[in-house]
């Protein structure tokens, strides 16, 4: 199906893989969320998180509300990025429980401006569900209560993420060929 695709990239976590721990996951959550009194506050951040997002939530089954908030951060030399937020979230999270999705964790920059932006306006709690894990490239400590995969320093495509906006469509997570130091 992908056949064309292919070439430029190599696979690292197959879309199987991906889906049975993407269920633990969902389990986990459900575990852990299952006396909640109100609806739990289900984040993602766009565009990277969507695919994950959709296959998750599927299999919780506390109840949920969903939104979505957009960020772009800049870098200038060595100075630590600046996080902006480009779509903010529509609903209140004061005195909820959220639980903010994410595609990736690289820096960490990010993850923790949201984090702060949350506690900030006041939620009860604040968790972090993220698909991968790059724990050798951060550079600003950030809790990840649910990770997918640990995955090395390198830049991966697929299943929500893209290299130019392009193959967030992969069902399955690839290293982009120059990352994996090959051409062929
Ligand atoms: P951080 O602020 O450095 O943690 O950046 C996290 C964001 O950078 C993620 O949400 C992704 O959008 C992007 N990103 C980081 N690593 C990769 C990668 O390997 N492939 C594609 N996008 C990435
Ligand atoms: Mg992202």
């Amino acid at each position: 199906m992908h056949a064309h695709k292919k070439s430029d990239h190599k696979i690292l976590i197959s879309a199987a893989t991906l889906q049975k721990r993407i269920s633990a996951l969902a389990k986990q959550i459900n575990a852990d969320y299952a006396d909640l009194s109100e609806p739990l506050v289900c984040i993602g951040v766009l565009k990277g998180s969507i695919f994950f997002l959709v296959d998750l939530l599927k299999q919780v089954t506390v109840p949920l509300v969903i939104d979505f908030l957009q960020t772009s951060s800049y870098r200038s030399g060595s100075e630590p990025g600046e996080v902006r937020i480009r779509k903010d979230i529509d609903v209140a999270i004061r005195g909820r429980h959220v639980l903010l999705i994410e595609d990736i964790v690289d820096t960490g920059f990010t993850l923790k401006t949201i984090l702060e932006l949350f506690r900030f306006r006041g939620a009860a709690s604040v968790k972090l569900c993220a698909m991968l894990d790059k724990a050798e490239a951060r550079e600003i400590e950030v809790p990840v209560d649910y990770r997918g995969f640990e995955i090395d320093d390198i830049f991966v495509i697929g299943y929500g993420l893209d290299f130019d906006e392009r193959y967030r469509e992969l069902p399955y997570i690839g290293v982009y060929a120059d990352s994996a130091g090959t051409n062929s």
